[in-house]
């Protein structure tokens, strides 16, 4: 079982703008043309933050005409919130806060030997990698600079921390990058 964290960021490092538009992002290509289609067949279960979460909440019809879903995913879901936020129809979610270690723990009795998509935000992506339970990072980098928004991950990972595995041309929009994690012997 692996935690992999995989999004889509500008060249310059955000995976959202400021008021967390996704807009640039669905001009750059198709999903399709990236690993997620092995990538999604091997995740267990899904984790994000209340922003990301509410995202799907505020473009559910939008979601809903492009996939057939409000929320097009089987598998259970955890969100992290401090808060009470509404259910989405036909969603398996599991609100939870604080630690993560516990909550992996958690996810990890249910899920076997599936792998958990950390989809966002950064600083999810970066609390696991503090809780030394980060394996990988699979990124498409768009051919956008963003400027400000919503960072990709707001961690200072310094080599050898990170891996380069393989690299794939989306053409002209996307580059997608896989690396492992070095996960800390020091924990
Ligand atoms: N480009 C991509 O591939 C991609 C992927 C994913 C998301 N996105 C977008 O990027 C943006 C991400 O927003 P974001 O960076 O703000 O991140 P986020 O992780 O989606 O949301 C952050 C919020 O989650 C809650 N949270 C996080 N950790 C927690 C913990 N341990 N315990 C309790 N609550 C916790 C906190 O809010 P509360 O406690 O107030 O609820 C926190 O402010 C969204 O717009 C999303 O749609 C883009």
């Amino acid at each position: 079982m692996k935690v992999q964290y995989f999004a889509a960021s500008s060249l310059d490092g955000f995976i959202a703008t400021e008021d967390d538009s996704l807009e640039w992002l669905f001009a750059l290509g198709e999903l399709d043309n990236s690993s997620y289609p092995t990538f999604i067949q091997n995740v267990g279960t899904l984790v994000m933050g209340s922003a990301t979460y509410e995202w799907m909440l505020n473009h559910a019809e939008q979601v809903a005409a492009e996939t057939g879903s409000a929320w097009p995913y089987t598998q259970p879901t955890w969100v992290f919130s401090s808060r009470k936020l509404p259910l989405i129809e036909g969603a398996d979610i599991h609100f939870v806060q604080g630690e993560i270690t516990p909550v992996y723990s958690e996810i990890q009795s249910i899920i076997e030997d599936k792998n958990i998509w950390i989809v966002g935000g950064g600083e999810l992506a970066g609390q696991f990698y503090d809780a030394n339970l980060l394996d990988e990072l699979i990124i498409q980098i768009g051919s956008v600079t963003l400027a400000k928004g919503k960072a990709l991950f707001p961690r200072r990972a310094l080599a050898p921390t990170l891996k380069l595995i393989s690299v794939h041309q989306m053409g002209e929009g996307m580059a997608e990058l896989h690396y492992s994690v070095e996960r800390s012997t020091a924990i």
